[in-house]
């Protein structure tokens, strides 16, 4: 066979071998074979050795023709090839835009988180700081400090989890009081704080009680803080939670820390003070325990009764929630139920 026809020969082998491959590996394999260094092309342009020096240009001239052509079919499958793949994947990746999508649940705050987020806003809005402290604590500052000593009858008003005789589950968030009076700088002006969070007593579950339930603390003391401002405070509270009409009314009551020490109604929200079922008949709702910081507790926390004073009040988020959205079982609060705590979605 003359080297022409050799050419001739590789380049119909080639060409057959780069149609029938199919994939990017058979491909190479094909360029490999004819057009690598120990190829077939190669193979025979050794050969033109034996060709005489007139025949040499038009052979290489051939070869070189051969060369490109395969060459160029290589490229131009290969880019065939890739389209198809690249058509292949689209395909199976598309993505029907149109088609209803599953909807994400979204997160809300919980009903009481509202409520605290609620007082923080308008508690904040009056120049308080808030302090969220810690939900086990030291025995010393959730009673003694706070005039509840060791023998104290009071202490059964509020039974307790201890964790150890010295540190327990805060059973109210009174110990802010103390803690925030001891780190204050009276020289930098009045103390106003408020601090909201969860407390624990050993109550048995049922629709009013939990052992696990929410408080909101607030304390302010100061010269001349008198129990008109404490009655101004929570007038706005109530006013800011249920409604601009409401009232506040103080009924004398019994804390250990604070003397003298109320009980605080509002108006009723629901017949502003006409008697209903909500209040009872009264007109009045039982809303919190307030008074003026006890002398003792003021003086165990390093501040001077006969220079500073004030008042503190301590208010439960769960009973505000409650009577608010007339919730009858404060269990429903702590089962997370989503059907229960949507209802209460601000959003959406
Ligand atoms: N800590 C009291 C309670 O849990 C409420 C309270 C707070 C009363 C502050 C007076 C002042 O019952």
């Amino acid at each position: 066979m003359s080297l022409q026809e050799q050419l001739a020969e590789i380049k119909a082998q080639a060409l057959a071998a780069i149609e029938a491959s199919d994939a990017e590996k058979s491909l190479n394999d094909v360029r490999v074979k004819f057009l690598g260094k120990k190829g077939e092309i190669t193979s025979v342009l050794r050969g033109m050795k034996d060709l005489s020096a007139a025949e040499r240009p038009q052979a290489g001239k051939l070869a070189n023709e051969v060369r490109d052509a395969i060459q160029s079919q290589l490229d131009e499958k290969k880019a065939a090839l890739a389209t198809t793949v690249l058509n292949a994947k689209l395909a199976h990746e598309t993505v029907d835009v149109t088609l209803p999508g599953s909807p994400v649940m979204q997160g809300q705050p919980h009903v009481i988180q509202q409520i605290i987020d609620q007082l923080i806003d308008l508690f904040v809005g009056m120049g308080y700081e808030v302090a969220t402290g810690s939900e086990v604590e030291e025995e010393v500052y959730n009673f003694e400090k706070l005039n509840l000593p060791k023998d104290h009858p009071a202490r059964d008003m509020q039974d307790t989890f201890y964790i150890t005789p010295s540190i327990l589950m805060r059973t109210q968030t009174s110990p802010m009081q103390a803690r925030m009076m001891e780190q204050h700088d009276f020289s930098k002006g009045p103390l106003k704080m408020i601090s909201p969070g969860k407390v624990y007593r050993r109550d048995t579950d049922d629709a009013t009680h939990s052992h696990q339930f929410h408080q909101v603390e607030g304390i302010v003391i100061g010269e001349h803080i008198t129990m008109a401002d404490l009655k101004g405070t929570l007038k706005a509270v109530a006013q800011n939670l249920f409604g601009d009409s409401l009232d506040v009314r103080l009924r004398p009551s019994y804390f250990p820390f604070t003397e003298p020490s109320v009980e605080a109604d509002i108006t009723c929200f629901n017949c502003h003070g006409d008697g209903c079922n909500i209040c009872k008949g009264t007109g009045w709702i039982e809303a919190l325990g307030a008074g003026m910081v006890h002398p003792n507790v003021l003086k165990m926390s390093g501040v001077d009764p006969e220079v500073y004073g004030g008042f503190a009040f301590g208010l439960g988020p769960d009973r505000f929630a409650m009577l608010k959205y007339g919730v009858e079982d404060i269990r429903n609060f702590y089962l997370n139920d989503v059907r229960f705590l949507t209802q209460f979605n601000q959003k959406g």
